[in-house]
């Protein structure tokens, strides 16, 4: 059982995945964590992540360990990601890893979910239950404020709505991948849903077709 869960940044689909996986007893993988360790291996290089001969490089060359540092959670490494993920060596180089993860889950998982912006269309486009999680970007910037203060991270609702506004230009707008719903995802507007509605949604959506 695949499961692909897209949408735009700070839409909510990360808890949604999360929690699906963790009903079903599916591996879980955000492939948004692979384009950040990308470029933060590209910042921490010196680089610029407008270069793409280091943004392929640095893809080319990931390990798990690049999977797990906590800096893939930086505001900077979050912009810097959507700039290497318009680059289609860059989306070339990591598709491998993700489609291997889907059709051989880890630990003989019974499913994956996979959380990204292609996964229904280009990744996994034969998964069986596909999700396209949005929100208003004013509601998805306000979350955003909100969830970067409970870290303790200094923020201006404003310039989180800016750079979210810039980074879903980029994801939409680029020829490689562009974010857009698959034609047979389920569309699940969170703009007045909170996160326990949604998943009930989408739990019932995945158990019918068990
Ligand atoms: O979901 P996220 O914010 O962690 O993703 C970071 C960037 O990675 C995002 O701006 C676009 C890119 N990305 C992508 O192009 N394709 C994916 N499947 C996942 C993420």
């Amino acid at each position: 059982m695949i499961v692909a869960v897209d949408g735009p940044v700070a839409a909510g689909k990360g808890t949604l995945a999360r929690r699906l996986a963790a009903h079903f007893g599916f591996a879980y993988l955000d492939t948004g964590s692979l384009y950040r360790a990308t470029a933060r291996k590209v910042l921490r290089a010196g680089s610029d992540p407008h270069d793409v001969e280091a943004a392929v490089a640095a893809a080319r060359s990931l390990t798990p360990e690049d999977l797990t540092d906590p800096a893939l959670r930086d505001e900077a490494v979050g912009e810097a990601s959507s700039v290497v993920a318009v680059v289609a060596e860059v989306r070339e180089a990591l598709l491998g890893y993700q489609r291997r993860f889907a059709a051989e889950p880890p630990e003989n998982a019974p499913g994956a979910v996979l959380d990204g912006r292609d996964i229904g269309t280009v990744v996994c486009p034969d998964a069986d239950v596909k999700f396209f999680v949005s929100a208003d970007v004013e509601v998805r910037a306000r979350r955003r404020f909100e969830e970067l203060r409970d870290r303790g991270v200094s923020a201006d609702y404003e310039a989180v709505l800016a750079d979210l506004r810039r980074r879903d230009e980029r994801d939409k707008g680029r020829a490689a991948a562009p974010l857009k719903p698959a034609s047979d995802a389920h569309l699940l507007d969170s703009t007045n849903l909170d996160i326990e509605a949604a998943f009930r949604a989408a739990k019932d959506i995945v158990a019918s077709r068990l």
